[in-house]
């Protein structure tokens, strides 16, 4: 659970934004000045900071200051009032994540918490490559395979050398893992590293988030904005879904790429930038460019090295070995004893093609650990909980859902018709405890967005959770 420092002098806006941030799931350390907040950081180093600019004693900028020298891979917000936004730009122009306007709005400051946090956790957060699957403490790279070895070398020779890299695989092979692999292992490792995920941030802002805007630049832009790029100046910047930018944010990336500099929304100095990109898709660029919605001469500058991903089908020597990793991670994460798995097991595993590749096994593992009484995590069980998840799975559409669905039924009806006597009511039970389990796995276990993202109240979900004794083995808060 990460926990984040607010640094404010004004006691109520500490007490109602700690109170919102305990309902989210995160846990909260508060100080009332920049000398109490600085003894905070160096005693309990948190995962986040958000600093106001107006602080009596050491004001806003110093706190930056002295926090950046202690921990500069310690994400710091900072909000600011109206009159004070120069000091806050100025901050991010040092390495601060961003600034905010007082008063905020609530979902907007959740959603820049999360990405900070993120940016946070890949910095800091070292992946191992061909690791073994007993360092449990930190992300790996597991994989034996021929295909798995070749990614390990590209990424050695690629990370030392500044150049543009893209990565490439189906959905869940770990491109994620690479660029952050690549980032720590190369010369810009203790720079900034920022994330942009381009699909997750509305077209209308990525243009801005990206490239930032000056005061004026359109209705609403009241001050200067120095953009994600400008931030990452002399690190690295990963841009995520990159097959899924805008043409008009696809041509201005390819200005950057070739003339090493970008300019600010509304804006006419050409501000000169010094920045690795590295970029990841699971999309089908040669097809994008082919119906004209990705640019040829973007693909040939970012395709400088190119590391592509293979999908765990076609590397099934490396699920025995993944299996064991992601559950004991799973359990450890989890904090309950690791059944272990069959034999049986990890061949049914490898059995299957997972289209979701890692992803989907991880769900997989987590589910039948989250359910298993404590025995061995057997066939029947894999076998229930890729069913169970085939029928929910983003990957397949709802006429294969409800097929899905209808066999796994059926073979109930065949199954149990004889040991159940309740059968109706166990089957809409099993429905009913996977999409309260899927919801808050998918929420991190924050019952508040659960409840809401499932459409019931929150006592109607505390029912839920007591029925099917999900709170004795999922990390649940909020
Ligand atoms: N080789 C690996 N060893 C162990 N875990 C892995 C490996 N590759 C991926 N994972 C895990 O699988 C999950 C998905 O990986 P990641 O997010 O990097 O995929 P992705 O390719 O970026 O997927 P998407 O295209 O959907 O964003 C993560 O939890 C990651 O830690
Ligand atoms: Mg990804």
């Amino acid at each position: 659970m990460s926990t984040i420092l607010i640094i404010d002098d004004d006691d109520q806006l500490r007490k109602s934004f700690e109170k919102l941030l305990l309902s989210e799931g995160y846990q909260v350390v508060t100080a009332a000045s920049g000398e109490s907040g600085l003894y905070v950081v160096k005693k309990q180093l948190p995962d986040l900071v958000v600093l106001d600019v107006r602080l009596p004693g050491m004001n806003g900028l110093e706190t930056f200051k002295a926090i950046h020298d202690i921990a500069p891979k310690l994400q710091v917000i900072i909000m600011t009032a109206f009159g004070t936004t120069d000091t806050a730009i100025e901050a991010t122009k040092l390495g601060a994540y961003d600034y905010v306007l007082k008063p905020f709005e609530i979902p907007e400051m959740l959603n820049l918490i999360a990405r900070a946090l993120d940016t946070g956790r890949f910095m800091s957060s070292p992946v191992e490559l061909n690791a073994t699957p007993d360092n449990l403490s930190r992300d790996a790279m597991i994989g034996r395979s021929n295909a798995m070895q070749n990614v390990y070398k590209a990424i050695g020779h690629a990370a030392p050398t500044n150049a543009t890299v893209l990565i490439r695989g189906e959905s869940g092979t770990g491109k994620e893992l690479v660029a952050r692999a690549l980032y720590q292992h190369s010369a810009q490792a203790g720079n900034p590293f920022i994330v942009i995920n381009c699909v997750a941030i509305p077209d209308t802002l990525l243009e801005s988030e990206l490239f930032g805007y000056e005061k004026g630049a359109f209705t609403g832009a009241a001050h200067r904005r120095i953009g994600k790029i400008e931030q990452a100046k002399n690190g690295t910047i990963f841009l995520d879904e990159i097959g899924d930018t805008p043409t008009h944010i696809q041509a201005k990336l390819l200005r950057l790429l070739q003339e090493k500099n970008i300019e600010r929304l509304g804006g006419r100095e050409s501000i000169p930038v010094n920045v690795r990109i590295i970029a990841a898709t699971n999309r089908n660029l040669e097809k994008a460019i082919d119906n004209g919605s990705f640019r040829e001469d973007l693909y040939y500058r970012l395709k400088v090295v190119t590391i592509l991903l293979p999908p765990l089908r076609e590397r099934k020597e490396d699920i025995p070995l993944l299996a064991e990793y992601v559950l004991s991670r799973h359990a450890h994460e989890l904090k309950i004893p690791n059944p272990g798995i069959s034999e049986e097991a990890k061949n049914q595993l490898c059995n299957y093609s997972w289209p979701g590749n890692i992803r989907e096994l991880s769900n997989i593992l987590q589910k039948t650990l989250i359910f298993n009484q404590g025995s061995a995590i057997d066939v029947d069980m894999i076998n229930q909980a890729i069913c169970e998840s085939g029928a929910v799975s983003e990957t397949t559409t709802e006429a294969d859902g409800d097929d899905l669905l209808r066999r796994w039924v059926q073979r109930r009806l065949q199954k149990d018709a004889d040991s159940d006597p309740d059968l109706f009511n166990s089957c809409v039970d099993s429905l009913s405890r996977i999409l309260t389990s899927e919801a808050l796995v998918m929420t991190d276990g924050n019952r508040s967005r659960a409840s809401k993202l499932l459409g019931l109240s929150r006592p109607t979900l505390h029912s839920k959770i007591d029925k099917y004794h999900l709170q004795l083995k999922t990390t649940i808060s909020g």
